[in-house]
């Protein structure tokens, strides 16, 4: 095919979309949500302002902040929503899956107003997706938008056989979320505000990431005009890999494989004759650590106060020295990721292992959220993707039947 070109492999410096979102300097490490360095928002901001930021463009007055927490704060289940979704849980699946399965059961609920076009009213409720309250969407419809948060307290409860809990008013985004999941099995479970604090830092420094795999996938999947929730579980489904935000849950697998800081030395040998892989490390945009890395570890020093240091962060930080002053990691410019140390800080905090990648999840659905608001707004409106290939299979032949073949 004339004019056609295959991009490098694995999209390689390939440019899909203009964006205003978000910008990456993968040299420098430079993270910038909207423009605003992502270490003065998490040092002042919160993820609820951050949210509307990336989804609106600007940092809210007090008035649209107001509007905005009361939105998304308000998140009574509707109880046929909850029957309905309980039904759609198997309880020993890993939570990621469980979130999918929610995600892509409420697309299945709102295919009843697949009737409705995009408009800016729809596009509203949609984007308040982190938000939950039941919604007249057509006449005689009925579906609900369920705070992602809320969804995956219900997969971490389901998964325990407990019901769910309704968090009391005038609890913070993360503090709610904590009192929901109450993932320390405790009666009268009162969140932490420090551990609060430490989660709302956490969502806010993965509540966007430009054009990472997942995204691409709720873009990819958006762009033939189904409904968000199930290009939102597709973006679920992407982002489980350990490649990408499943590497929370590998990375602490590392660490408890490798067993004592000890044993470093040989696991980085291991690495460099391919035959293990240093999780938490490398990334096809940072060619230095990634800024969000910084924070987390500061953050994890504040929640280590609290909780008590974990076991496996003398292995860490022995693995993170090593491999920082070694010729092969040096060379092809790796470093830590946002992934190499949250995970200590989720199992600091009590969570299990397989929930680390819901934690990345919940808070990155709303970059999703940004980037499928820009994709529906775009001036001409949205064209579907779909990318072409270079053809490299046999040229034309003939059908020879069974009985002649050799
Ligand atoms: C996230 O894209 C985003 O923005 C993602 C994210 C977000 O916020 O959305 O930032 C979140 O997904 C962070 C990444 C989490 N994944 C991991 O920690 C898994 C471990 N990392 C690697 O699998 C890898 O670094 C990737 C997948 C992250 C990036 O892979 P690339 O860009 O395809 O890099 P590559 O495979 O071409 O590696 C270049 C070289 C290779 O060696 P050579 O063949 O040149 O000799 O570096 C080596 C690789 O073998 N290498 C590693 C390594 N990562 C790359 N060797 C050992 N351990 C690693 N972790």
């Amino acid at each position: 095919e004339r004019g056609l070109r295959v991009a490098d492999k694995g999209f390689l410096n390939t440019a899909v979309i203009t964006s205003e979102i978000t910008y990456i300097d993968g040299e420098k490490g430079v993270l910038r949500y909207r423009g605003y360095p992502i270490e003065q928002l998490a040092l002042d901001s919160s993820f609820l302002e951050t949210a509307y930021l990336l989804i609106y463009g600007n940092l809210p007055t007090k008035e649209q902040y107001h509007v905005f927490e009361g939105e998304v704060m308000h998140h009574s289940i509707a109880h046929q929503d909850t029957e309905g979704l309980f039904r759609a849980f198997r309880y020993d699946a890993h939570p990621m899956s469980i979130l999918t399965s929610a995600f892509a059961y409420l697309g299945s609920m709102y295919s009843e107003a697949r009737c409705f076009h995009f408009s800016h009213a729809l596009l509203k409720m949609i984007e308040l997706n982190i938000g939950h309250r039941p919604t007249r969407l057509c006449k005689g419809s009925r579906y609900t938008r369920s705070k992602a948060t809320t969804l995956a307290a219900m997969a971490y409860r389901i998964r325990q056989g407990r019901k769910f809990v309704t968090p009391p008013a005038g609890l913070s985004y993360t503090a709610s979320f904590l009192y929901q999941l109450d993932h320390l099995g405790e009666e009268s479970y009162t969140p932490s505000p420090i551990l609060a604090k430490a989660l709302d830092v956490l969502f806010l420094l993965h509540a966007d990431h430009e054009l990472n795999a997942s995204c691409t996938t709720v873009l990819q999947t958006s762009s033939s005009l189904v409904d968000p929730y199930s290009a939102v579980a597709a973006g679920c489904a992407s982002l489980y890999g350990p490649l990408h935000g499943g590497a929370n849950e590998a990375v602490i697998r590392m660490l408890i494989s490798i067993g004592s800081p000890d044993n470093v030395p040989a696991f980085v040998e291991a690495v460099k004759r391919r035959e293990k892989v240093l999780s938490g490390f490398g990334h096809r945009v940072y060619k230095t650590t990634d800024p969000r890395s910084f924070i987390i570890r500061k953050t994890a020093d504040e929640v280590f106060k609290v909780t008590g240091k974990d076991e496996l962060l003398e292995t860490a930080m022995r693995l993170h020295d090593i491999a920082m002053n070694d010729e092969y990691f040096i060379k092809r410019k790796l470093a830590p990721n946002v992934d190499f140390w949250s995970g200590l800080i989720y199992r600091a905090m009590g969570f299990p292992l397989d929930f680390f990648p819901v934690l990345f999840a919940v808070p990155r659905v709303v970059g999703w959220l940004a980037h499928w608001r820009q994709m529906m707004l775009q001036p001409g409106g949205v064209k579907i993707w779909r990318p072409r290939q270079i053809y490299v299979g046999p040229t034309r032949r003939d059908y020879i039947p069974m009985e002649d073949r050799v």
